[in-house]
């Protein structure tokens, strides 16, 4: 059988297309019940947000899951911290914990034998520290983790830290193998100090920083005009900006990119990358 490239190619493009407009329009309907800013005074982007995030923290997940299972994110999640996340991790913006279910503790009790094989030993989560600066979103995962943990003995070395990632002077330089952050540059009131502070933390040698992150594509004109529209309704529903230049942040972090992915017109990035060399300069 043979298969024609065109129609392959058309295949993908219509693909593309509809998730590409799925995403503009999943963002921006339906969304949980927000405040109402009816006075003149502008409030800053932190305040907004944080706000944001205590009232919806509750209603969160129901609300996103439909609009993650659409897009895959499931999958991207599992492909990334599923097969990377190793050691000591921290995780910060953890919200209600979605990314929970897809890491891979160690499972200490294997026998030995079993372990000498290489797999439960080899890339494998140790310990999780989950850093959430919302009291709310903090209270969700902290009752999740503790649901799961009831279930299963690997889930007692988690632990939920309340606190803004942009300052995490309680963990010194280097404490962590991987440093995890999903959709939280765009909700970060500096990001690029937040991955500098995620670097600090991480190991210079193996460790690994790995991102899911959404924000302006860079490519299509039309589809970052959409976000750029569309900004200040997603803060008021999301708590986020939908529109930041997720590359030039990346950039004036000066984290090392290993490698980037493109997802959904390229209004999503899964990135894993390595502490700068240029860090510490
Ligand atoms: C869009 S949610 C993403 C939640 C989660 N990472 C996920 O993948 O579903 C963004 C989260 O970042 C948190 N956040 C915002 N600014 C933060 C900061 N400076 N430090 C830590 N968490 C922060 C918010 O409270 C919110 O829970």
């Amino acid at each position: 059988m043979s298969i024609n490239l065109k129609h392959v190619g058309a295949a993908v493009g219509v693909y593309a297309s509809a998730v590409g407009l799925s995403f503009a329009y999943i963002r921006s309907r339906s969304a949980p019940p927000s405040s109402c800013c009816c006075d003149a005074k502008v409030v800053p982007f932190a305040e907004r947000s944080t706000e944001q995030y205590e009232k919806i923290a509750r209603v969160y997940d129901d609300k996103i899951s439909m609009d993650e299972s659409v897009m895959g994110i499931g999958f991207l999640r599992s492909h990334l911290i599923g097969t990377r996340a190793r050691g000591r991790v921290l995780e910060v913006a953890a919200g209600t914990g979605r990314n929970l279910g897809y890491y891979k503790f160690r499972e200490a009790d294997l026998p030995w034998w079993l372990r000498l094989l290489g797999s439960a030993a080899e890339g494998s989560v140790t310990e999780l520290v989950l850093c959430e600066k919302s009291r709310s979103m903090a209270e969700v995962v902290s009752e999740k983790v503790a649901r799961l943990a009831r279930a299963s003995s690997c889930l007692n070395n988690v632990r939920v830290d309340v606190g803004d990632c942009t300052d995490l002077s309680k963990y010194p330089d280097e404490m962590f193998d991987t440093v995890i952050d999903t959709f939280g540059l765009c909700s970060f009131d500096d990001p690029v100090a937040a991955l500098r502070e995620m670097q600090r933390v991480c190991k210079k040698d193996g460790g690994r920083i790995l991102l899911i992150e959404h924000g302006r594509t860079n490519t299509w004109a039309w589809l970052d005009k959409v976000l750029d529209d569309g900004k200040d309704k997603h803060i008021e529903l999301w708590g986020c900006e939908w529109n930041r230049d997720i590359d030039q942040i990346i950039r004036d972090s000066k984290l090392e990119v290993e490698w980037c992915d493109k997802w959904h017109f390229g209004t999503t990035r899964v990135i894993a990358a390595r502490r700068g060399k240029r860090l510490d300069k």
